[in-house]
């Protein structure tokens, strides 16, 4: 299964890295997508929002949202071979800032997303002994984070968080630094097959547990009235695009990876429906472990507090954990799987924007990802490191994630197929490479989703802006949520204005708009060099 031979694809000067071939390219955009997303927020999500009857609106979003834009996320980084603002930039010449916006986000993400996989790394440690036994929930905010008061800045750093921390962002360093192939694709190979088997075992011995049907039956269970609740369908929407890391450039990226010649179509189905079905067994897997928390205590699952976010990770699972026969084995599974899952992911998201600089600035790729690396760490250790760090991880994702994320979709939606004109030419593109052809379908697909997409947008402004969020204090939420819409917005126009330091003037799309069948258009001709 690996890449057909580059033939009849001309070599432009292009010296850019490349997977070893298809399973590797699937291998590391599986790792990008099965994150904490799938083990903590769907589960969550799910019961939260109607239960089995969730399962509608997640499928059709995952058809209608999810899968058409992965391809055209792939589609731009494949033909347009690219980080996302040099590929955005080739997409159209004023769209360079809507890559420089994927960017941005992914910085932020990757700060805080850091600080939760440090937690996991302690936790693996801490199952050895079961720490956290006595008091899962004091444990946690108490012994472990020391949190501090809600709403406010500390500098008091959490020496047992620090740690891990750092060693995250170290091995996350090493990973880029020895490049696409050594690093991102090698930690893939080895980590996504240890993944399933090591969640694989989780799930049958939680399926064996005492009232784990009880915890299915509670998951779900479906209550059909949630269906005409459109909060129900905008969080699955949001549970597709943040569990297939789609609109961060990130896919983006990984598609600009792959040989000119390659399937993009058909790998982008076993992509989605491998990252949902994993999520779906993860649902399975923490729902079972959570009816024997209920059985344990004797009371229905749905009495039971804590089944979303952070507390669904760090205070019920080590609390079932604790009770459980065999529970620090089950509890290095749990979280040495969060761990993994996680790296993958953030390795993914740290690979984007050190493909943008290098791409712009015209780094090598281990400066480049040492350089990312270590202003990152540097942020997420004075962020995340200290006392307050729970909480501004919390403001900084619903403005990044939940506001920020949505503003990437449309734009980039509306940058290629709105005022870019590249619809047709995407579609024949996917169809001239892919086994697996697209249709007309597919373009009223994403035009159709863009305008939900809209309407999200505009429902989740206006509620942060008229209701605040979780009743943080205003001056907080203006300095760090709108502070980081800020950032977002400030990268997208400031970043273009920058001179590239490499060619970017030889470059033709392959196939050619001839060959794909359109009329000749601005590609045929030089584009002008540095963008001003
Ligand atoms: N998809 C990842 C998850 O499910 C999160 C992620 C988002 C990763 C964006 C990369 C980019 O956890």
């Amino acid at each position: 299964m690996s890449d057909q031979p580059e033939a009849a694809a001309p070599h432009t000067h292009e010296k850019r890295e490349h997977w070893s071939g298809q399973t590797a390219f699937i291998l590391a955009a599986i790792g990008s997508a099965v994150g904490l997303g799938n083990i903590w927020r769907f589960p969550g999500e799910a019961y939260d929002n109607g239960g089995g009857a969730f399962m509608i609106p997640y499928v059709v979003a995952l058809l209608t949202a999810g899968i058409p834009i992965l391809f055209l996320e792939n589609a731009i980084g494949h033909r347009f071979r690219g980080s996302s603002p040099l590929a955005m930039r080739r997409v159209h010449r004023r769209a360079e800032g809507v890559g420089w916006f994927h960017v941005a986000i992914c910085f932020v993400i990757g700060l805080y997303y850091t600080a939760v996989i440090a937690w996991a790394l302690s936790y693996f440690f801490f199952s050895f002994t079961l720490a956290y036994k006595d008091d899962p929930a004091g444990f946690f905010t108490g012994e472990y984070l020391q949190l501090g008061e809600a709403g406010t800045v500390s500098l008091s750093f959490v020496p047992h968080v620090l740690i891990p921390l750092a060693a995250i962002w170290i091995i996350t360093i090493v990973v880029l630094a020895l490049g696409l192939h050594n690093g991102v694709e090698r930690l893939n190979v080895i980590g996504i097959p240890l993944l399933v088997a090591t969640f694989g075992i989780l799930v049958v011995r939680a399926l064996t547990l005492p009232g784990a049907a009880d915890g299915i039956d509670a998951l779900f269970t479906p209550d059909f009235s949630a269906l005409t609740d459109p909060n129900v369908w905008i969080a699955a929407y949001g549970q597709i695009f943040f569990s297939l890391s789609l609109a961060y450039g990130v896919m983006l990226t990984y598609a600009s990876y792959r040989r000119r010649r390659s399937n993009i179509t058909s790998p982008g189905l076993v992509i989605a429906f491998g990252n949902s079905s994993f999520e779906v067994l993860a649902g399975i897997g923490v729902f079972a472990t959570v009816g024997f928390l209920a059985h344990q205590q004797d009371v229905p699952v749905a009495e039971l507090d804590g089944l979303a976010g952070p507390i669904l990770s760090f205070v019920t699972f080590p609390a079932v954990i604790a009770q459980m026969p065999g529970g620090p084995l089950f509890g290095a599974l749990f979280f040495g799987s969060l761990v993994v899952a996680g790296l993958t992911s953030l390795i993914s998201v740290m690979q984007t924007i050190s493909a943008a600089l290098q791409d712009k600035f015209g780094l090598h790729p281990r400066g480049s990802a040492v350089a990312v690396g270590v202003v990152s760490a540097v942020l997420s250790i004075i962020g995340f490191g200290t006392t307050t760090g729970l909480y501004l991880l919390d403001v900084v994702d619903q403005w990044s994630n939940q506001l920020g994320i949505v503003a990437g979709a449309i734009a980039m939606i509306a940058a290629a197929l709105w005022f870019g004109g590249r619809s047709r030419e995407l579609q024949r593109h996917l169809s001239a490479v892919s086994t697996l052809k697209l249709g007309t379908w597919w373009l009223v697909l994403v035009n159709a989703v863009s305008v939900l997409l809209i309407y999200m947008f505009a429902t989740k402004a206006v509620s942060l802006a008229r209701d605040g969020y979780e009743g943080y204090p205003t001056s907080y939420l203006a300095i760090f949520g709108w502070g980081t819409a800020a950032f977002l917005l400030a990268a997208a126009l400031v970043m273009p204005w920058l001179r590239w330091r490499r060619d970017i003037v030889h470059f033709r799309p392959w196939p050619t708009r001839q060959q794909l069948g359109l009329p000749p258009g601005r590609d045929d001709a030089p584009v002008e060099g540095s963008a001003s």
